[in-house]
């Protein structure tokens, strides 16, 4: 799905960006271009991120609690 009208970004072009060290909306811009022009998928980017550092996260500590 687009999520990015302006530049014509897809959801799972912004999600890999973000897998392969992405850590904030300008690095997703710089790498894919969303979020380069009026701003309305912003909300969508940095939720990917967060979403991300959330994982990430319960990871680090479902691996200190093994
Ligand atoms: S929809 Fe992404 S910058 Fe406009």
């Amino acid at each position: 799905m687009i999520i990015c009208i302006c530049a014509n970004v897809s959801d799972r072009t912004i999600s890999e960006a973000v897998r392969t060290g992405c850590a904030s909306v300008e690095d997703i811009t710089m790498k894919t271009g969303a979020c380069s022009g009026c701003g309305q998928c912003r909300m969508h980017c940095q939720s990917e991120i967060e979403a991300h550092n959330t994982l990430l996260q319960v990871s680090e500590m479902s691996q200190q609690t093994a």
